[in-house]
């Protein structure tokens, strides 16, 4: 997989499937995203409760994955029901394998489907996108794919800013009051919750890291939410300021060869639905404790009932 690859192998896929990934292409599903925001909070608004992770945070980053490949949205929905049991089985589980399996096979017919029938989607342009006038093997696409499925869906559920946001209601106020503040409160959103908590990397040389020897294939973990929290570095760390600026976190990665692919993809999706909730769903509280994702690689929240009132459709 891209993730765990070196140089020149990794810049080579990199290249492949970053052509997907530029802002000029998210930009291209902004208003879309826009719309389907609009829609899953319309979908709930009537009942004035709903699992959170479930009806709204878990839902629009199925659907835009759904998008970016050209597969149905009901489909994504699936794929992500897929990686959750794949996610949190443990090893051997016979229903987390099978799980996998119906990924590959998933994948499989879909590389098969889109190189008849080709479309604007991410999915047909890994197909058929050369570098050095070579294409993904099918394994390669299967592998890409999943990755895709994995990075943009957990990840990018904002349940846990929204979270933040209910653990601090003076900052929530301040934000609903003033929608200006969105991009830094994404930010800082990001960086208290960092939802990927670990990944390592390997020494390829004997070095030395702030005193520490680290030994020619010794690995080093890096915390991504240790690092939003240096002191060093963050004034205040532990405190959530929906305004903080300057805020360099390392929610997606140092900035290295493996800086994450959809970075800007899961801001315009933060920027769409942040507000909608704010907006609409007035006086939001949790109705149960929230349920917590059990994994060392994800800060996630599995569950998170919450009820609220339904307040009138904002016009833009
Ligand atoms: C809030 C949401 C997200 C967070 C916090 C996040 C975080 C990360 C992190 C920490 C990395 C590794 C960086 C490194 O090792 O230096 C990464 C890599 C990656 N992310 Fe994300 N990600 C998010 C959303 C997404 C989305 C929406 C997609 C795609 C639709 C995506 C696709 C990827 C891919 C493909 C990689 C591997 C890049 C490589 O190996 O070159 N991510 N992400």
């Amino acid at each position: 997989m891209m993730l765990t690859m070196d140089p020149p192998r990794h810049t080579k896929l990199r290249s492949l499937v970053s052509k997907g990934f530029t802002p000029r292409q998210v930009a291209r599903l902004n208003d879309h995203i826009a719309d389907m925001s609009r829609q899953i909070v319309d979908d709930v608004m009537e009942q004035g409760e709903c699992d959170f992770v479930e009806d709204i945070a878990g839902a629009l980053p199925s659907y835009v994955i759904a998008e970016l490949l050209g597969i149905p949205l009901e489909d994504g929905r699936r794929l992500y029901h897929l990686t959750e049991i794949m996610n949190t089985g443990t090893v051997g589980d016979p229903v987390a394998k099978d799980a996998q399996m119906q990924m590959f096979v998933y994948g499989n017919e879909l590389a098969a489907r889109k190189r008849t029938d080709p479309g604007d989607d991410i999915a047909t342009s890994l197909l058929l996108a050369e570098v050095d006038g070579e294409r993904l093997t099918d394994f390669e696409f299967n592998m890409f794919f999943l990755l895709l499925i994995n990075a943009g869906g957990d990840t990018t559920r904002n349940a846990a800013g929204i979270l933040a946001l209910l653990e601090h209601p003076a900052e929530r106020a301040r934000l609903a009051a003033d929608l200006s503040l969105l991009p830094t409160a994404i930010e800082e959103m990001l960086r208290c919750t960092s939802p990927v908590t670990v990944f390592t990397r390997t020494a390829t040389k004997d070095t030395e890291l702030r005193g520490i020897t680290v030994r020619k294939d010794g690995r080093v973990a890096m915390f991504y939410p240790s690092a939003n929290r240096d002191e060093a570095h963050f004034a205040d760390p532990d405190t959530f300021d929906v305004g903080r600026n300057p805020n360099h976190h390392l929610a997606f990665g140092g900035g290295g060869t493996h800086f994450c692919l959809g970075a800007n993809l899961a801001r315009v999706e933060a920027a769409a639905i942040v507000p909608e909730v704010l907006s609409r769903m007035t006086n939001l509280e949790l109705a149960a404790p929230v349920e917590r994702v059990r994994s060392t690689l994800m800060n996630g929240i599995r569950s998170m009932p919450v009820r609220f009132t339904a307040a009138a459709v904002v016009q833009r």
